[in-house]
């Protein structure tokens, strides 16, 4: 039986020694120690012994579980251990690899030159004012002067919302002005910022939506000297002191007189050409126009109350698109409306 209780005791071993993971070692367990197990077999067999060798053996077998279940024990131990440790190495994150950089994104060039351009006009003492883009006819054109039939109140150019044709998405900022002076008494200085839309394919140079800025001065004593003085303020502070513009005649039916103001390509700096070839940006004419502006016609004034023996005024309106291509120096308009991040991370 001594033998008997040694080899079972080395058999097991050997196979607890063996066993790759827990249920190896469960099947040893319950081979050996189990209720039907190979020990209990032969402890079962205690009775035929001799009333001497009895507790000899018992001592024996009783050891021989015992170290059994502790070299289980032991084992089973170092095999968790093992597993833990492996599964540690495969999950193993390096904390040192530079993470993913989260982009952060910023002003939208256009609002760049927005803000740039309010940032002079406050310093002038302008106020920032604000008006409906769904504005009525009234506003947008007819106490603007621009009188029923003229080509600009025609359905191919203006997105009307009803029959009569007497609302509408504003064409222009310049129906702020009436808004304004409707409101405030002078002295008045306001800059009007906002969409305007008309019925424009997009190309290059045009899209169906784009920014104005208006502006508006009325005060005793203005003159076309207080407005050549304010613009050639924005331009030299937006693009550069020696930056060049002219003052050309032009007609709008709200102010009298009406100039444009253009400011030489800065691209070809106003030669129209480069190398030869005609330059894309001013098409040749060496100049870049920018906004429309004028001395306050006095019918728009006195329509909204105001005395025009009294008070003048001068008006501008800047087509924010137009200046922030030159100040930003790209040539296609539709840039600023697609929002391509690699466009837009320029500037
Ligand atoms: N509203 C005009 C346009 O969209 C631009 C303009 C011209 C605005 C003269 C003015 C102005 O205030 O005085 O073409």
């Amino acid at each position: 039986m001594r033998q008997q209780l040694e080899q079972i005791k080395a058999t097991a071993l050997a196979e607890i020694a063996a066993a790759a993971d827990a249920a190896a070692l469960e099947a040893v367990r319950v081979r050996v120690l189990g209720k039907k197990g190979e020990l209990t077999a032969v402890l079962k067999q205690m009775g035929k012994l001799s009333a001497e060798e009895r507790p000899v053996m018992g001592q024996i077998a009783n050891s021989v579980r015992a170290e059994l279940e502790a070299t289980l024990e032991a084992r089973k131990a170092d095999l968790n251990a093992a597993a833990l440790e492996k599964q540690l190495q495969e999950e193993a994150i390096d904390v040192t690899i530079p993470g993913k950089k989260v982009e952060m994104g910023h002003q939208h060039p256009m609002n760049k030159v927005l803000q740039e351009v309010k940032e002079i006009f406050i310093g002038m003492g302008y106020q920032i004012v604000d008006g409906p883009e769904v504005e009525e006819a009234a506003y947008n054109f007819t106490r603007l002067n621009i009188e029923e039939g003229h080509p600009s109140r025609d359905r191919s150019d203006t997105f009307y919302f009803n029959d009569d044709d007497s609302v509408l998405l504003r064409t222009q900022t310049s129906s702020v002005q009436i808004r304004v002076m409707e409101n405030m008494k002078p002295p008045i200085r306001v800059l009007a910022p906002g969409r305007v839309f008309r019925k424009d394919e997009a190309d290059a140079t045009h899209s169906p939506m784009f920014h104005q800025i208006e502006g508006l001065v009325v005060d005793e004593g203005i003159t076309m000297a207080d407005l050549k003085g304010a613009l050639e303020t924005l331009i030299k502070r937006l693009y550069s002191e020696d930056a060049v513009c002219r003052f050309r005649p032009h007609h709008f039916p709200f102010t009298e007189p009406s100039c444009e103001v253009d400011m030489q390509c800065f691209k070809c700096g106003g030669k129209g050409e480069i190398d030869g070839q005609v330059c894309s940006t001013c098409h040749g004419e060496g100049w870049i126009e920018l906004l429309g502006a004028g001395m306050v016609h006095p019918e728009v004034l006195e329509g909204c109350g105001i005395d025009s023996k009294k008070y003048s005024g001068f008006a501008f309106g800047i087509g924010l698109e137009r200046m922030a291509m030159g100040r930003l120096r790209f040539n296609d308009l539709r840039l600023i409306f697609e929002n391509d991040v690699r466009f837009l991370s320029q500037f």
